[in-house]
């Protein structure tokens, strides 16, 4: 197993963990998870599943509609069938633990307390004032168009920049044929959201198995809102990620050859509130290391990411003010809130 990094979270310095082995685990009893009735969902009911390749069919409304419902009800879905070539899926997870296997000065060549910097790795954490360790370890990059940041990534595997590079470009088709497809479901031109889209930044996440720590609480990450239009996460075959439902926190175990799709923050905005960002959290697992990559879809600084006109009316008041996407980015570091809030900020009645 590789070292475990801790860092303080306020000054960014890796140092050893401690001895004592606290995991955190939750379990709710599934029987008590809602399903979606006209939606395909998962073996044990909670994950709506999405067929991509009906969407380019005839059944395409058919579809969107059940992507409009998956968004609305539960905030998340799988997708089957979405074009990513399997063998490119298995490289890039294969590339992403050989780069966390490398010795940590290797990986640490990375380290950046700049959250602009074009690639950057961010260690686990101690935080002690809620007594708990965050375990993730993740190496976070832009790439879109993969041509113009492949230079910044690590070369260490030698085949990081190939394999990714496949991987960020295959994800980012599917990116943009979902977000068509979640434009339509709102009742919007088909590329309303798709004009607003900037890049992708892939965040390839590091579970190390049974993080030590002498805290309360292990987590993997603690629970939060992406500050993204949509965020694809693919994982390998340790489950940990885990949704609120309903109030209930569920399972979102991987379904073999699937992406998970949630809505963040910035299709809470446009949608008006009527898509709501996923609260969502990864646990610890005891026995085997675990590694997902998540690409997060955002707007360019300049896109204004209102509630779309269409979407209101005086029945339907606009629950946010328009904002461009570098205010949301730069309050999102300046004020130090629960992500959930974040948006609040940008309320109507808060002006
Ligand atoms: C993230 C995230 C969850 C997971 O990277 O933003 O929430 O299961 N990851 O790794
Ligand atoms: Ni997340």
């Amino acid at each position: 197993m590789s070292p475990i990094m801790v860092q303080k979270a306020e000054d960014h310095v890796a140092l050893a963990a401690g001895a004592k082995n606290v995991p955190f685990t939750y379990t709710d009893p599934l029987s008590e998870v809602p399903t979606l009735s006209v939606v395909e969902t998962s073996a044990d009911g909670s994950t709506p599943i999405i067929d991509m390749e009906a969407l380019l069919g005839p059944q395409r409304s058919e579809i969107i509609q059940q992507i409009g419902l998956a968004c609305e009800k539960n905030g998340f879905f799988a997708v089957k069938n979405h074009g990513i070539p399997e063998m490119k899926i298995n490289n890039m997870l294969d590339t992403a633990k050989q780069f966390f296997h490398l010795p940590v000065e290797e990986r640490l060549k990375f380290r950046s307390a700049d959250p602009n910097s074009v690639i950057r790795l961010v260690t686990g954490f101690e935080d002690k004032t809620r007594n708990i360790f965050v375990s993730r370890q993740s190496l976070k990059f832009h790439c879109h168009p993969v041509e113009d940041y492949q230079n910044h990534w690590p070369s260490n595997p030698p085949s990081f920049r190939e394999k990714v590079g496949e991987y960020c470009a295959s994800v980012r088709k599917v990116e943009v044929a979902i977000l068509e497809a979640i434009s339509e479901s709102l009742g919007l031109e088909r590329d309303y959201i798709d004009k607003t889209l900037k890049g992708h930044y892939v965040s390839i996440n590091y579970y190390p198995a049974c993080p030590e720590s002498e805290l309360d609480a292990t987590f993997g990450v603690r629970t939060h809102t992406d500050p993204t239009l949509i965020t694809i996460l693919m994982q390998d075959d340790v489950p940990g990620l885990q949704v609120i439902n309903d109030d209930k926190w569920i399972d979102v175990n991987p379904i073999p050859n699937a992406v998970v799709v949630h809505v963040g923050d910035m299709l809470q905005a446009l949608s008006n509130c009527r898509y709501k960002s996923l609260l969502h959290q990864a646990i610890v697992n005891c026995e085997k290391e675990r590694v997902s990559i998540a690409s997060y879809c955002y707007p360019s600084d300049d896109a204004m990411i209102g509630p779309a006109k269409k979407l209101t009316d005086n029945d339907h008041p606009a629950i946010y003010k328009d904002f461009t996407y570098r205010e949301f980015h730069e309050s999102m570091w300046r004020v130090k809130c629960s992500t959930a809030k974040r948006l609040d900020l940008f309320k109507v009645e808060s002006e």
